[in-house]
């Protein structure tokens, strides 16, 4: 299976998302591949926000690799599941779907966790240090969470 993480910038959510659920992939050992992308152009080519990087690795969490792209409609035939952020870039995506198939792949990744009464990952962006922070825990939750539900599918 191919899971892909999408936010705008694909420098503050999505990179951690997938970093996260990779890891958590890994470590169960099942074959599944992950990656991420922004719906805008802005960060093209640049490894994640520093803010991000530095959250990350204070949690043991090495995304200084990671590079920035642009999410394009070849993801749909590239990608069986695409998790957005939240539902304006989930809106982003679906208007480049092609068809009913292609739009099915899509779900707002905080559908998986269970106990978020909103529907999107906050962006950091704008934040301070604790946004940041924030981020790192709702989604290490909700991939733990993802993980779960992947086991329990398999
Ligand atoms: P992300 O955060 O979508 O989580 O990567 C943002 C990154 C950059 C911008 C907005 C959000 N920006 O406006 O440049």
């Amino acid at each position: 299976m191919k899971i892909l993480m999408v936010c705008l910038g694909n420098i503050c959510r999505s990179p951690l998302a997938e970093a996260l659920l990779r890891k958590k992939v890994e470590h169960a050992g099942l074959n599944i591949s992950v990656d991420s992308a922004g719906t805008a152009s802005y960060h093209i080519g640049n490894p994640p926000d520093a803010r991000t990087i530095a959250n990350a690795l204070k949690h043991g969490l090495d995304i200084r690799n990671l590079k920035a792209r642009q999410f394009s409609s070849s993801d749909f035939e590239r990608f069986d599941r695409i998790y957005a952020m939240d539902e304006d870039n989930r809106n982003m995506i679906l208007k480049l779907a092609k068809n009913e198939q292609q739009g099915s792949k899509v779900r707002l990744l905080l559908a998986h966790h269970p106990y978020v009464d909103f529907t999107g990952v906050p962006d950091p962006y704008y934040g301070d240090e604790s946004a940041f922070e924030e981020v790192y825990q709702l989604l290490d939750e909700t991939t733990d969470y993802l993980m779960e539900s992947i086991k329990n599918e398999e």
